[in-house]
């Protein structure tokens, strides 16, 4: 059975070793954020990081994430105060809820290691398909969120979300925090 550490939780995958991550993802870890646009690698909907490099969950199948790190949108910031998070609601680059969870983790990977990209590398990082064109929006959502990164701007702009991030774990096993050997014992 597949085994893969999922938001910090390693998680065994009773499924088909061919199985889309994707459907791992929402369908046995209840980890619905990443989305299902296309299926076949063209809209960037299911983007999860994987390893630190932003990939499409769709393309990569249980097999060949065996052994990998997964962060999902869920698992990016328990309180939703990444950066990219927070920069996106600032500069009203979030429009519907179907693209957004795969344009956050396409521009927090590009963050974590770019944190002053410029324009095109922005467009290059984040190929996702948006039909509603927020894509000047969303070019200086990410340059604000790189701001923030470099600790040259601070933003409070993000409401509160209203879901306890131990509520979330309850009813989501892959958000649970990896527990100790102490407390696994118990
Ligand atoms: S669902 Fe994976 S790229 Fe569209
Ligand atoms: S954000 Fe979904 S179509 Fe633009």
């Amino acid at each position: 059975m597949p085994r893969l550490t999922v938001n910090e939780q390693p998680l065994e995958f009773d499924m088909n070793p061919d199985t889309p991550l994707l459907w791992a993802l929402r369908d046995a870890a209840n980890l619905t954020g990443t989305k299902y646009g296309c299926g076949n690698g063209d809209c960037g909907a299911c983007m999860v990081i994987v390893d630190g490099e932003a990939l499409r969950s769709c393309l990569i199948t249980l097999a060949e994430a065996e052994g990998r790190y997964i962060t999902t949108i869920e698992g990016l910031a328990r309180d939703r105060s990444h950066p990219v998070q927070q920069a996106m609601v600032a500069e009203q680059a979030i429009q519907c809820g179907f693209c957004t969870p795969g344009i956050v983790m396409a521009g927090a990977a590009l963050i974590a290691k770019n944190s002053n990209p410029s324009e095109d590398e922005i467009r290059a990082a984040i190929p996702n398909l948006c039909r509603c064109g927020v894509y000047p929006r969303l070019v200086r959502a990410i340059q604000r969120a790189g701001r923030v990164e470099r600790r040259r701007e601070t933003i409070s702009a993000a409401p509160a979300p209203g879901i306890s991030a131990d509520d979330a774990a309850r009813e989501v096993p892959a958000l649970r925090l990896p527990q100790t050997d102490s407390e696994s014992q118990e």
